[in-house]
């Protein structure tokens, strides 16, 4: 039997607090015209002390597992997508499975950035297409607030992430249902490591010294993010324009094809540069960071949830995504909904 991955629920989670760019003005030295101008964010959200990334991504996995119509128990796999887990180990997956009293279901945590959620997406659709399970859950989490340097020592960073969840279920199909032909098409995954450190964290890590974490590295903000701003917006723009292009070719799609395009958030400027290279109408995207900030591997997938609730992206339309993130990774997806 042939089969078909089909995306069959969506749901999402933001936290309830609210950090507008006014409210950072009073921590970092910034100003509300500089993160709108050049990053096209207007607020971010935050959670409290006492909520996980597993917090979030449970609560976003539930809204995806009722959003498909399926009892929880015929998940029967778990991919996690994250660079901000409850704990470097174990993966962040695992506790997502407790808190769904899902025992014994397969769980992997995968670390691609503001990339996760493709390369997690196109993991489960090779799972499904083998046969082998039935409705993945592929979740997006991320808790960044917890990680920024709040002074203005972190503001070209700081300014730029926040907190949320976006999940999907990746349900197996049969190939030949005349019904409906909602299915992943394609998807393309790349990387290039020598630019690892262009966007990164250089600590706790084991390549760091003698110690995996010790006072002089907190001393030295060394486990707060690190970025090359310009580096990664001329990669970004080249390499998510590259990605979709890419992927259109192997499916034999025309840009103009496309329904929706619903790009990672890392930046307004990176996806109206991308809009503009690929002579991409910007009404065909959908964009969210205005709202969320960057929250890397939940950004796709809590914004295809928005974009469902605001009616934009409707089942049937052909919808194709790229990211771009630390590692360098990027990757693309054309898929119908
Ligand atoms: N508020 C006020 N001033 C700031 C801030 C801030 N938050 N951050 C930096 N500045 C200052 C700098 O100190 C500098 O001042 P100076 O001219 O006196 O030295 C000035 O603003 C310009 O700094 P640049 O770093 O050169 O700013 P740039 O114009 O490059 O914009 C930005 C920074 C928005 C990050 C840009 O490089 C960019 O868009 N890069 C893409 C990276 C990105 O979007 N990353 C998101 C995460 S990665 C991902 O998801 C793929």
């Amino acid at each position: 039997m042939t089969f078909r991955s089909e995306i069959t629920g969506v749901g999402s989670f933001v936290p309830s607090k609210i950090v507008t760019n006014f409210d950072l003005e009073k921590l970092l030295d910034t100003s509300d015209e500089w993160i709108q101008q050049r990053t096209g964010i207007v607020q971010r959200h935050w959670v409290d002390d006492a909520t996980s990334n597993s917090d979030l991504g449970l609560i976003a996995s539930l809204n995806a597992i009722k959003n498909a119509g399926i009892d929880k128990k015929d998940i029967d796999m778990i991919i996690y997508a994250t660079l901000s887990p409850d704990h470097d180990f174990p993966g962040t997956g695992c506790y997502l499975q407790a808190k769904l009293e899902l025992p014994e279901i397969s769980v992997l945590d995968i670390r691609q950035q503001c990339t996760g959620f493709i390369y997690a997406l196109s993991i489960a659709d090779k799972f499904i297409l083998s046969g082998s399970h039935k409705n993945i859950l592929v979740v997006g989490s991320e808790v960044h607030s917890k990680g920024l340097d709040k002074t203005p020592n972190g503001r070209n960073v700081s300014v730029l992430f926040g907190d949320g969840a976006g999940a999907v279920v990746v349900s197996r199909k049969e190939l030949n249902d005349p019904q409906i032909d909602s299915r992943i098409i394609a998807t393309q995954l790349f990387a290039d490591g020598a630019h690892a450190k262009e966007l990164w964290i250089p600590a706790p890590g084991s390549a760091v010294g003698k110690d995996r974490m010790n006072h002089q590295m907190i001393e030295e903000g060394l486990h707060y993010p690190q970025m090359n701003g310009k580096a990664v917006f001329v990669h970004a723009t080249k390499r998510m324009a590259e990605c979709l292009v890419s992927v259109c070719r192997e499916t034999d799609t025309s840009l103009a094809d496309i329904d929706l395009f619903l790009f990672h958030q890392a930046n307004l400027r990176i996806n109206s540069k991308v809009a503009e290279m690929l002579s991409i109408p910007e009404e065909k995207i959908f964009n969210t960071i205005q709202n969320y900030g960057n929250t890397t591997a939940a950004t796709i997938p809590l914004g295809m949830d928005d974009a469902i609730k605001a009616g934009v992206l409707k089942k049937g339309m052909l919808v194709a995504s790229a990211a771009f993130g630390s590692g360098f990774t990027w990757a693309s997806a054309i898929f119908r909904y």
